[in-house]
């Protein structure tokens, strides 16, 4: 996408550029293929969030592995996080897989421990968090992540499947959105 995309003008500043979060998510895919030698892991896409990430990221693992989706939804007013309620489950059984659950951002950590709740009870081998994103400042539900790319800031972010009202997801950086776009 090119810098003048009317897009770039909704941004208050640029927090993660594209080579920052290309070198990351290969670091992370690294890890992951350490981590999970022999595995067969399934990495669950949480959409519609996480989509971007994970697509770039499972390219970066270098080993057999499965996917799958879920959809959660979080109610709430504009920018602060709200309900949380599935709207898509699994289609597959994640009996004695060795789970990855890939996100986007934890920041109240509502959405994850609601997912972990889920998923707990389903007799899976394992199962692990990895977020792009982390705001640790803004946790109410205490939570571990397993795998972080970066910790940032308590300040609403777009871009790089972040959305705000459906918009920015295809934005290949990561930045803040300017408040006068939603104050
Ligand atoms: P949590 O349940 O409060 O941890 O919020 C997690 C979900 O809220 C994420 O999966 C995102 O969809 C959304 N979210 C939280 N912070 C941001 C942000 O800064 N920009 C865009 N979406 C966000
Ligand atoms: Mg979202």
């Amino acid at each position: 996408m090119k810098q003048d995309c009317p897009m770039y003008e909704d941004l208050s500043e640029i927090l993660i550029t594209e080579e920052q979060i290309k070198n990351t998510v290969k670091n992370l895919g690294a890890r992951i293929t350490r981590d999970y030698q022999g595995k067969n892991p399934l990495l669950i896409c949480i959409l519609k969030g996480s989509s971007v990430f994970f697509t770039d990221l499972i390219r970066e693992i270098d080993m057999p592995l499965d996917i799958d989706f879920m959809a959660i939804s979080s109610y709430g007013p504009n920018t602060v996080s709200g309900e949380v309620r599935l709207v898509k489950d699994l289609d597959c059984s994640i009996e004695g897989r060795n789970v990855l659950i890939v996100e986007d951002i934890v920041d109240s950590g509502k959405t994850l421990a609601y997912l972990k709740r889920i998923l707990n009870n389903r007799g899976a081998a394992s199962i692990r968090i990895i977020s792009l994103l982390d705001k640790p400042s803004c946790r109410t539900v205490p939570l571990a992540v397993d795998y972080i790319g970066f910790e940032i800031p308590n300040a609403f972010v777009v871009g790089y499947g972040l959305d705000f009202n459906e918009k920015y997801r295809n934005l290949p950086v990561i930045g803040v959105l300017d408040e006068k776009m939603y104050k």
